[in-house]
């Protein structure tokens, strides 16, 4: 495939630093928010010349894969029909809240991706970038062939969307690791041992959950290989969803 233009929906830490690293790696990108292309004038600024705003509509036309960094709360809000036949990533994770929460997911009925993918019923949902916080994206990308070059796991239901997303990650630095289905894509999700942690390791002890959080967001990366992202899923087990810390 020629270079793909990366359409980011949702420009917070996640959709920021990814358009940081694909700007930084060559990839042409339009951003967008739910504020208006307005708003992002001094991200795209910072981005330098391959970065363009646009609304959630005109990113979705305009681009070949699509990341959809928004809170899954927000998932019913994607531009349905201007993804239709896209590739989308969706890095969502389950965080129930007084606000939202989804009873389907509450009962391990569907993971979250495929509530996405219910939506985006057109569209080919690959469940990545999910696992991994945008600061250590930063720090870990490396050449193909390096011998500490990081794996993120894939699952998508769609095996050629799934190797669009490889390719991507290939370009961006990094190497991919087939995980199946997205019925299964909660062997990566929240609580599970290839969350966060390989990628920043070992956490001082005794920290508060926002401290824990803020710790894993600003910890610099450690490389994961796609053995350990084997292992590290074959070794989950299912309990409730959402995030749990
Ligand atoms: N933070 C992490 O370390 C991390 C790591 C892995 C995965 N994730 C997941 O990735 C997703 C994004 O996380 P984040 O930390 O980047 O969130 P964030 O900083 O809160 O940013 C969310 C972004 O989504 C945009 N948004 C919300 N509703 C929208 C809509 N209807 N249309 C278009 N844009 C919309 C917001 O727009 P405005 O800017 O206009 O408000 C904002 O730019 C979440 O699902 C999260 O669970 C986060």
């Amino acid at each position: 495939m020629a270079t793909p233009v990366l359409g980011i929906i949702g420009t917070g830490m996640v959709g920021a630093g990814v358009a940081r690293r694909a700007t930084d790696a060559g990839l042409d990108v339009v951003l967008s928010n739910s504020r208006g292309p307005d708003t992002l004038t001094g991200l795209v600024s910072a981005l330098g010349g391959r970065a363009r705003a646009a609304t959630p509509a005109e990113t979705a036309r305009a681009a070949d894969v699509v990341l959809a960094a928004v809170p899954l709360s927000a998932h019913e809000l994607l531009p349905r029909a201007e993804l239709a036949g896209k590739t989308v990533i969706d890095p969502t994770n389950y965080v129930p809240t007084s606000h939202w929460r989804s009873p389907e997911l509450d009962s391990n009925e569907l993971t979250s991706s495929e509530l996405v993918q219910r939506h985006l019923a057109d569209a080919h949902v690959v469940k990545a970038l999910h696992n991994v916080g945008p600061r250590q994206l930063l720090d870990l990308h490396r050449p193909a062939g390096a011998a500490d070059r990081t794996a993120l796991p894939v699952h998508a239901d769609d095996p050629a969307a799934k190797a669009v997303v490889s390719e991507l990650f290939d370009v961006l630095g990094f190497d991919a690791v087939d995980l199946g289905p997205l019925a299964g894509s909660w062997r990566s999700e929240p609580n599970t041992p290839l969350y966060a942690f390989p990628y920043v390791g070992e956490p001082p002890a005794g920290l508060a959950v926002p401290e824990l959080v803020a710790w894993v967001q600003n910890a610099p990366g450690v490389p994961v290989s796609a053995a350990q992202v084997t292992e590290l899923a074959e070794a989950a087990v299912r309990g409730p969803a959402g995030f749990r810390y």
